[in-house]
């Protein structure tokens, strides 16, 4: 008997410090994808060999190499922050090899080598259905508060643009550290200056440190309307945010309430095998398995970097997330943008759907 041969996929994750939520969910959908559908695919075994990068790019560059010169991986996957993917990207490049961005969401990512793949979201993609939300719902003057980095710049920006675009005024913008940051200072000029609304872009996990400091600063009674990407209002902390979260105003491209029989059937096997509720990250993951599991399908098995990049230009599928393809052009994931109320559902907290912007690309690329 012929042994199936295997086919390596490097998973690198922030498994400890500040983003490890976000390598527990990817970790955990990958897992679920596999045991789902099988570790054979088109007469190959899948091996997912998974390293933990504590979110720090030098280390992700390094345990890529060690990737490819030593475990041979076929693919390189996972990237939990955008300064990690762009630290990996190069060596894709050179090596051939794809690379999946399952979490990290700076637009420009898939510009830093054409063997980038992206199962997440970017932040233009997901903020300007904010700002439509915003100007169509009588707020004029916004103020604006993101991490300093990458998808916090795009995340300003896009909303900036926006919302301009539409008659409205950005009347402050504030950046805040990645790293450890202190909200209240800025909270108090937020309180001070009483725009109509604030948006925010904090990355995963970070939305709750936020919300503890927006109602300590009694923003939650001062009629300053809280809207924000869907990373604030994280699945995997919406609940623990408690009822102050109740009410807010987010745009994002998944919620553990989607209601689609793929999303119910999701959240359940996620939560059996995990034993918590999958946030956007988990789905990232997922549809970035199913991303190779296809790809490899295509190419009856073969590992040739550049065919299996192509195999994936234009696939489109069903989601729990809803539909999505990938934009042959970009790389990047075509998706349903959802708006969304932060909601109680049988005694919890989620992002219950409102309304849709469907099939949307990333707009920063889309206008080049
Ligand atoms: C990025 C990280 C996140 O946790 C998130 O929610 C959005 C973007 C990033 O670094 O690209």
């Amino acid at each position: 008997l012929a042994q199936a041969q295997t086919v390596k996929v490097g998973l690198i994750l922030p498994m400890t410090g500040p983003f490890a939520s976000t390598g527990r969910q990817i970790e955990a959908a990958a897992k679920l994808y596999i045991a789902q559908n099988g570790a054979t695919v088109a007469g190959k075994t899948i091996e997912l060999v998974i390293k933990d990068d504590t979110g720090t790019p030098d280390v992700t560059r390094r345990i890529a190499q060690e990737l490819l010169v030593n475990d041979k991986v076929s693919f390189l996957a996972g990237f939990g922050l955008t300064p990690l993917a762009f630290a990996a990207a190069p060596l894709a490049t050179q090596s051939k090899t794809p690379l999946i961005v399952m979490a990290a969401a700076t637009s420009s990512i898939t510009e830093q080598s054409p063997f980038v793949v992206r199962s997440s979201f970017t932040l233009p993609q997901i903020t300007i259905g904010i700002a439509d939300w915003a100007s169509k719902n009588g707020i004029k003057k916004a103020m604006t508060l993101v991490s300093d980095y990458g998808p916090g710049i795009d995340a300003e920006k896009a909303f900036k643009e926006r919302l301009t675009a539409a008659g409205g005024e950005v009347v402050g913008d504030v950046r805040v550290p990645l790293r450890n940051p202190d909200f209240s200072p800025f909270l108090q000029r937020v309180s001070d200056a009483k725009p109509d609304a604030l948006f925010v872009f904090v990355p995963s996990g970070a939305g709750s440190q936020f919300m503890k400091q927006f109602v300590e600063r009694g923003l939650d009674k001062s009629g300053i309307k809280l809207i924000a990407t869907g990373d604030v209002t994280d699945d995997d902390i919406v609940d623990s945010m408690g009822d102050v979260a109740l009410g807010t105003i987010t745009t994002h491209h998944y919620s553990a309430a989607h209601p689609s029989p793929e999303n119910k059937a999701f959240v359940e096997a996620f939560r059996k095998a995990a034993n918590t509720r999958p946030n956007f990250m988990a789905v990232g993951g997922w549809d970035g398995m199913h991303l190779i599991y296809e790809a490899l399908k295509k190419t009856n098995g073969a590992t040739d970097g550049t065919a299996l990049v192509e195999a994936m230009k234009g696939m489109s599928w069903v989601s729990p997330r809803g539909p999505v393809s990938i934009d042959p052009k970009t790389r990047d994931i075509v998706q349903n943008v959802y708006v969304r109320k932060v909601e109680k559902v049988n005694g919890e907290l989620y992002n219950v759907e409102f309304s849709t912007f469907e099939a949307v690309p990333d707009p920063v690329k889309a206008a080049k």
